[in-house]
């Protein structure tokens, strides 16, 4: 069992100190904002992440998880510090560290014993050194401390999953013996661990994330070309991914990614390079690629329901992604954003977003489920692949339709059933052949094993 702080309780770091709980250790998770840890000490969870709630509630009665605002409660026992604050993105897209300034501060002036302080947080590659220099100008007298990076490869939705079996852990440091500790506690874990130098493991986060949003724009502009020539992206997909040095992963075509990690990251990439006179090509398309991606949905609503001036637009799904109720980066915002700017009504529906989704666009007339939003919609948009949406009664919705219009900016329907419904559909970059008709000699996905 070893003493384990946790500063900054948001997506990240409330999953990682509830984790490092569970796993036997004592854990004191701080965060300066005192609302959200009056919250945690009443067992309310500020996020939405499957299971974390439970996991809190257990270990928190326990005794092996608490909250608090003290730096000095937090720090008096601990042996290892995790820095988990946000990195929001400054003016011109770098990583704005104040938080992760503030908290090095507060270490330095608090700290009364030897410490391995560990971050979590995404950042610039290089701040593993700046925080050191943080601690060591703000420390009232010397005490040894390290600092390891340990980049977090959470996913929100699945990140007690991922917590629980990563697929590696990567560490970084310039003192072996620290990131021996910090491998320690990993060990439970049983994933691969990688240790480099600080540099470089902060690297690696980006440098993951930033390849994942180029297989993502990848295929993006294969749906583009799918479309123009005729061919399906979703078959093409899956025939690429069986080749092994591929793989099916992050193949999928749609409205871009989102998220409060990949547009942050990769633009935080781009700027770094640049400041050292890189010229990051391929990460400005990336980027270029993926903002398109929210234009050229709206140019599929208007092919197919012509000026959207006084149409009505149900939105189905309004989270960046499903299994969680974060809005950051949704495009779904930046769609409702140019509909009504357009001229038309937005309505949306989403499991879980709506309340966040609310306070950020008030504009937004909610619905109570699928069937309400459809009533009297020119074109229902799938914004987000909520499983909920994949069962639909789609004759109720195509009745309730004031025109049969859906445009799925997530391939979640048929083509070929859409169109046999009555629906006028389109997908992204998928199954309609030069006539401008659904592609169905073959069903969508079939694969013929030998
Ligand atoms: C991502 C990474 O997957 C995590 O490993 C990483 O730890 C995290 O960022 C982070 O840096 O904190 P997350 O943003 O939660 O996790 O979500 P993903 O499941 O990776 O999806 C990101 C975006 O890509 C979503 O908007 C999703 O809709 C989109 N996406 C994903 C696609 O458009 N197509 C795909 O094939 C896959």
């Amino acid at each position: 069992m070893k003493n384990i702080t946790v500063i900054g309780v948001g997506y990240v770091g409330l999953v990682t100190a509830a984790c490092f709980a569970d796993l036997g250790n004592r854990v004191v998770g701080l965060d300066i904002d005192e609302d959200r840890i009056a919250g945690l000490k009443r067992g309310e969870i500020p996020i939405y992440e499957s299971g974390l709630e439970e996991m809190v509630t257990r270990n928190a009665g326990a005794d092996r998880l608490s909250f608090t605002t003290s730096y000095p409660k937090a720090l008096r026992e601990a042996e290892f510090v995790f820095i988990a604050v946000g990195t929001p993105s400054g003016v011109d897209g770098e990583a704005d560290l104040k938080h992760v300034r503030a908290a090095a501060e507060s270490i330095a002036s608090t700290m009364v014993a030897p410490l391995i302080v560990v971050n979590k947080s995404t950042v610039p590659v290089g701040t593993g050194d700046w925080v050191a220099d943080v601690i060591r100008a703000h420390q009232p007298k010397p005490i040894p401390f390290s600092v390891v990076s340990c980049p977090e490869f959470l996913r929100e939705g699945s990140a007690i999953l991922d917590f629980m079996n990563p697929a590696r852990t990567v560490l970084g440091s310039l003192d072996p013996e620290a990131a021996e500790q910090v491998a320690q506690l990993h060990l439970p874990l049983r994933a691969p661990i990688i240790i480099s130098d600080l540099r470089t493991a902060e690297m690696i986060k980006y440098a993951s994330n930033a390849f994942l949003a180029a297989r993502i724009s990848f295929i993006n502009e294969i749906a583009n070309i799918c479309e123009a020539l005729g061919a399906d992206v979703k078959e093409v997909a899956t025939g690429m991914g069986y080749d092994p040095r591929i793989g099916p992963h992050f193949l999928e075509a749609g409205l871009g990614y989102g998220g409060s990690c990949f547009p942050k990251d990769v633009m935080a990439l781009a700027h770094m390079a640049a400041e050292k006179g890189r010229h990051p090509q391929l990460l400005q398309a990336v980027m270029l690629i993926n903002d398109d991606r929210r234009r050229l949905l709206i140019e599929k609503v208007g092919e197919l329901i012509g000026d959207l001036e006084g149409k009505v637009v149900g939105l189905l799904g309004l989270t960046y992604k499903p299994n969680t109720d974060d809005m950051r980066e949704a495009p779904s915002l930046e769609i409702a954003r140019r509909l009504v700017e357009n001229g038309a009504q937005v309505r949306a529906y989403d499991p879980v977003g709506m309340m966040r989704a609310a306070t950020i666009m008030p504009e937004l007339i909610m619905a109570e489920d699928v069937y309400a939003l459809a009533e009297g919609c020119d074109a229902l948009v799938v914004c987000t692949e909520w499983n909920e949406f994949m069962h639909l009664d789609m004759e109720r919705v195509h009745k309730a339709m004031r025109q049969p219009v859906i445009v799925d900016g997530r391939n979640i329907y048929d083509p070929v059933e859409m169109a046999r419904l009555g629906f006028h559909y389109r997908g992204i970059g998928r199954g309609y052949g030069p006539d401008g008709q659904p592609i169905e000699e073959v069903q969508p996905g079939e694969v013929r094993e030998q």
